[in-house]
């Protein structure tokens, strides 16, 4: 028999392009997750049995059904409490939406808003799978320069006026990383969050507030979100739980007014998430939210001190510099001497350290002699002995 021919049935938007299987560098620093040994599987199955056991009847009834379009209410409300505690944020489970994941509330809100050929404003550099979603839905992506503190208001309003003159539109979104920005690593003060939310309100832009790594703090205290600034609802607040407890939960959510989010819902296609995982982290979070954290942090900043100091014992600061942060998962490493870590990415890769090269980060294309480096992955023995083998590749290569 024939082999069945797809070729008149493809839709516009599939292509062939190869699956997104994931291939790891023996020192794997090309990765976003949280590290390993901290995530707490026993208390996640503690926490599952916890709600069980209390409401048995209800869990079962409420396993029977379709997830709530918003997820499982006992998290919903859990969560709307934590971003009151720790964010300031004033909301109720009523205005929670739990989501497959951080990546999926940011879809919704893009959805909502975006138009193909509308512009969206976003760090330069910034988290490619936000950028690879406006994409998608054929957004006009610009980024704004940033320094050691985050997003510039001057520049930003810079930025704004330079695409209303050249394409004649204001931008709709302005898309940030407050809080241990992915990949760069900065802190936005708070100053500059409340000129950015005058800047925005003045052009009529809503601010994407993607706070996915503000309970990877190992040093000082968070600035104030965005979301507690501002009481219009111009901002739409997006938090995850994949990197406090672990991305293969599949949870997230936002919070916005409920207008933008019977938006964001209107274009969803199937139910909540996973009832089951919304009943684990519910149970474990109630009495380990904290103890989870530390645990976390006290990793992360033993990890990111090894990687520091093989940074610092191997490369020269004439001619390459790297970020300190004080949370987050990543370093971010730019050889101001313009080496270029994208054209050898795959040489070094099969030389046993892996890095993701700047362009991937960059919605104008740029950032080859940069490298973003997650320090959280690896062990610490693993973070030093990786930077330490990077740089005796780089130096074979005769690249540094
Ligand atoms: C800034 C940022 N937002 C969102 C996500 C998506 O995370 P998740 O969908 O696992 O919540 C990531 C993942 O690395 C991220 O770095």
């Amino acid at each position: 028999m024939g082999k069945f021919s797809f070729e008149n049935l493809w839709s516009e938007k599939s292509t062939d392009a190869p699956r997104k299987l994931v291939n790891h560098a023996e020192y794997d620093f090309a990765v976003a997750y949280p590290p390993p040994e901290g995530v707490p599987m026993d208390g996640l199955i503690d926490g599952l049995k916890t709600i069980v056991d209390a409401k048995s009847d209800e869990v079962a009834r409420d396993m029977s059904y379709y997830p709530h379009v918003q997820g499982e209410e006992s998290l919903r409300e859990l969560t709307a409490e934590k971003i009151f505690v720790d964010r300031g944020i004033k909301t109720d489970k009523e205005s929670i939406v739990l989501c497959n994941g951080s990546g999926e509330a940011n879809g919704l809100i893009i959805q909502a808003i975006i138009n193909p050929g509308d512009y969206v404003i976003t760090e330069e550099y910034v988290y490619m799978g936000t950028t690879n979603q406006l994409n998608y839905f054929g957004a006009n992506i610009v980024g704004t320069k940033i320094d050691d503190k985050g997003l510039i208001p001057e520049k930003l309003e810079e930025t704004i006026l330079n695409i209303k003159k050249k394409a004649g539109v204001t931008p709709k979104i302005l898309y940030t990383i407050p809080e241990h920005q992915n990949p760069t690593g900065s802190i936005l003060p708070k100053d500059r969050r409340i000129d950015i939310i005058d800047i925005c309100k003045k052009y009529g832009i809503m601010i994407l507030e993607d706070d996915c790594y503000v309970d990877n703090r190992f040093e000082g205290c968070p600035e104030p979100s965005f979301a507690s600034l501002d009481d219009s609802g111009m901002i739409a607040y997006v938090g995850s739980f994949s990197k406090l407890i672990a991305p293969g939960l599949r949870m997230g959510y936002f919070t916005a007014t409920d207008e933008l989010i019977d938006r964001a819902l209107s274009v969803k296609i199937g139910s909540g998430p996973n009832q089951f995982v919304a009943y684990a982290i519910d149970g474990f979070l109630r009495s380990n939210l904290n103890n989870q954290r530390n645990n976390y942090n006290k990793l992360l900043k033993d990890k990111k001190e090894a990687m520091e100091k093989a940074l610092e014992e191997t490369f020269d600061k004439s001619n390459a510099k790297w970020s300190s942060p004080s949370g987050g998962c990543y370093t971010w490493i730019e050889f101001t001497d313009g080496t270029n870590l994208s054209s050898i990415r795959d040489e070094v890769f099969s030389k046993g350290v892996g890095y993701l090269s700047g362009e991937n980060f960059a919605p104008n294309g740029d950032g080859q002699n940069m490298a973003r480096l997650c320090f959280a992955f690896e062990s610490i023995e693993k973070n030093y002995d990786g930077i330490k083998l990077l740089g005796s590749i780089l130096k074979d290569m005769k690249v540094i």
